[in-house]
């Protein structure tokens, strides 16, 4: 997204019909009317504003995800833009809503503001009401917002046209082209209980794409923006992922992976040298999760030879060192008969589950009986341990969300800096989250 001033910045949410399927108009709850929505170029220490208005039939709150944000700008779900014109009650057969204790309400249009003190990273903004996240957000509520900084710059990975946000979710169609979300369907099935899963894989939007590409490096900023749906990317017919940033920034140095296990909301930023294979050949990512061509994500041609000046260097960055935990806490994301709780309770707005100081490190254990990409607010962690034993390569880095496995126990080690107040973790699956499995904690 351009700035309409220096670090200002306008979207408006709203409804539009964008070709998504061959010949069909499929409905977009679009920022700027786009599914993605623009991808916003922040800079670090560029503070920045996003006026966001609202011209949905339904509230909204925006979260960008992975950043280090005051509360009041973090998208809490019951901080709402209320649709210009519109009402704060209820929208027949769309968007039934009960108003929730502490609910804030912004008539029209309110500001975010960003101010970007945290390192290069490929981050994410969607929608994050309450109750609500889930059918928003498959109906289009997502997009890009790359941090960039002169650690970065310094660096001569691939960039320009050889940089390649790409943001990988499913969705499921009706025969009109439509998107099919089940809560409008069917109600709460089984299906809806696990979490919603589409059968047609997008990237940016788009279908089984094809990008052409030169026999060189690219960068690919790869995010799972899928509501449920946990991907293992791999390279077909080979080849590798040369790994150089995580949810939160790069790494200190590259790493090399056959596959990327992706839960909703993490990314991976990788390096792929498609001088490895040759002039005419297509390069196909598949999610090895899925059996034949559900499998497929989308296929790089390898059109012809070209000049490559990028290098991946073995020394990336100085990440910040892992500082010394000041306490241990335990959280437990598990379904119990009042449903997805975490801690045993459902999630009701204001009540604190934890209290870290402002400045510190704690060691949060996250223990889990199903797949729960745990994610959390403000805070970035590193993974320490799965099930007492050395994390994968994969978990490598500063993170924000972390693929708790049935049965596992995880621990990571956050960091709270930045701002004191409240904010929040929470499963990203995101029909989990509607159905309450998250948390208020408060940095004091
Ligand atoms: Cu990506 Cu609380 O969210
Ligand atoms: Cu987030
Ligand atoms: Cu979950």
């Amino acid at each position: 997204a351009a700035p309409v001033a220096p670090g200002r910045y306008e979207v408006t949410q709203r409804v539009a019909r964008v070709e998504i399927l061959p010949g069909l108009r499929t409905e977009v709850w679009g920022y700027g009317g786009t599914f993605p929505g623009p991808t916003f170029e922040l800079r670090r220490g560029a503070p920045a504003t996003v006026r966001v208005r609202n011209e949905l039939p339904v509230p909204t709150s925006t979260h960008l995800h992975g950043g280090v944000t005051p509360s009041d700008s973090d998208g809490y779900p019951t901080d709402l833009v209320i649709p210009a014109g519109g009402h704060a009650g209820g929208h027949a057969g769309h968007a039934a809503r009960m108003t929730h204790p502490g609910e804030v309400h912004h008539e029209g249009a309110r500001d975010y503001h960003y101010p970007v003190g945290q390192r290069a990273a490929t981050l994410w903004y969607h929608d994050h009401r309450m109750d609500y996240t889930a059918p928003a957000v498959w109906q289009g509520l997502a997009g890009f917002a790359l941090v960039r900084d002169e650690e970065e710059d310094a660096l001569p990975l691939p960039a320009g046209e050889r940089e390649l946000p790409l943001m990988i979710c499913d969705r499921s169609f009706g025969e009109d082209g439509s998107f099919l979300y089940p809560r409008n369907h069917e109600g709460h099935d089984a299906a809806y209980m696990a979490g919603v899963e589409g059968d047609v894989i997008l990237v940016n939007g788009a279908p089984w794409p094809v990008a052409e590409v030169t026999a060189t490096r690219y960068r690919l900023r790869l995010l799972n923006a899928c509501n449920a749906r946990r991907l293992n990317l791999r390279l077909a017919p080979g080849g590798r992922f040369t790994q150089v940033g995580s949810d939160d920034g790069l790494l200190a140095a590259p790493l090399e992976h056959d596959a990327l296990p992706m839960s909703p909301s993490e990314r991976y930023d990788v390096v792929v040298d498609f001088s490895a294979y040759p002039v005419g050949s297509t390069v196909t990512l598949v999610n090895t999760l899925v059996d034949g061509a559900a499998g497929n994500v989308m296929r790089f041609v390898v059109a012809r030879r070209a000049k490559d000046d990028s290098v991946v260097p073995k020394r990336l960055s100085r990440p910040p060192e892992r500082p010394a935990p000041v306490a241990t806490r335990s959280f437990d994301f598990r379904r119990t008969d009042s449903g997805w709780t975490v801690n045993g309770r459902l999630y009701r707005p204001g009540d604190l589950l934890a209290r870290p100081r402002l400045g510190t490190a704690e060691v949060w254990r996250l223990t889990s009986d199903f797949h729960h990409p745990v994610h959390v607010h403000l805070a970035h962690f590193q993974v320490l341990a799965r099930n007492g034993r050395e994390p994968a390569p994969t978990d490598a880095g500063w993170k924000d969300t972390v693929d708790v496995r049935p049965y596992e126990v995880v621990d990571v080690l956050a960091r709270f800096e930045g701002y004191r107040g409240r904010y929040m973790l929470h499963c990203h699956n995101l029909e989990h989250e509607d159905m309450a499995m998250m948390a208020d904690f408060e940095v004091i």
